[in-house]
């Protein structure tokens, strides 16, 4: 198994995939990672559903811009993100295993106060939809700990956010009104793999220079 380094630089979006099956416990393995993503407040929104049926993956080519190496890969997650993991009941659920856990005591700053604490448990639920920028960036995370895990183990991956019809995908696989579908994530051993991407460079992401310059 590679190092995290390694992974991160050994990654490469995989767009051809040989057909051999993934064990289910490699599969695991990479839910697992996702599993284990930070979150915001510890809400964790992410949900997934793991499809190696050929006819699905089928269908959901057809539904991301008919992009041919989602039904090459023998699994393709589809990844979503939970809003109503951001309701009331799961703050207080969430608040809870802080206390039980110690956590509370270690923030600092406003999130430590209780009287704003008191505050934020008594406000009334929100509307969800104000929770989709940290559903999905959340999300994310857990994604791309699936993706360097799946590196790591040898395998391919390729994020797909060219999702043509989200609505129709959360139709298929009847997925919940209040769960939206955020990325799908191809996962085989690759046919091919690929020199790096080029990226901008550490000046160029930079928006103050360093006080030491880089190498
Ligand atoms: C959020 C997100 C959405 C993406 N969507 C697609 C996609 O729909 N189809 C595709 O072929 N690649 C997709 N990519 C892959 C990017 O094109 C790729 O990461 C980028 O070109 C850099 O190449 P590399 O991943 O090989 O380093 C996506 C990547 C991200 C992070």
């Amino acid at each position: 198994m590679l190092t995290v380094s390694e992974a991160i630089r050994q990654r490469r979006s995989i767009r051809s995939f040989r057909s051999d099956p993934i064990p289910d416990e490699i599969v695991l393995e990479i839910l697992e990672a996702a599993r284990l993503a930070p979150s915001g407040s510890n809400r964790q929104p992410w949900r997934f559903i793991v499809v190696t049926d050929g006819e699905e993956r089928a269908k959901l080519r057809q539904l991301c811009w008919d992009q041919a190496f989602i039904e090459e890969a023998p699994v393709v997650i589809i990844c979503c993100a939970d809003l109503t993991a951001y309701t009331q009941a799961s703050r207080k659920k969430r608040t809870q295993e802080f206390l039980e856990y110690g956590v509370i005591k270690t923030l600092s700053g406003r999130f430590a106060d209780p009287a704003v604490r008191a505050a934020l448990a008594a406000a009334p639920d929100p509307d969800l939809q104000t929770f989709t920028t940290p559903a999905v960036a959340n999300a994310y995370i857990a994604i791309e700990h699936m993706v360097l895990t799946a590196t790591a183990l040898g395998l391919g991956t390729c994020w797909v956010g060219a999702l043509g019809n989200p609505e129709e995908i959360k139709a298929l696989f009847d997925i919940p009104e209040t769960t939206l579908v955020v990325a799908v994530l191809p996962v085989g051993y690759p046919a091919v793999i690929p020199p790096p991407r080029p990226r901008i460079s550490i000046e160029e992401i930079l928006l103050r220079p360093l006080a030491v310059p880089s190498k």
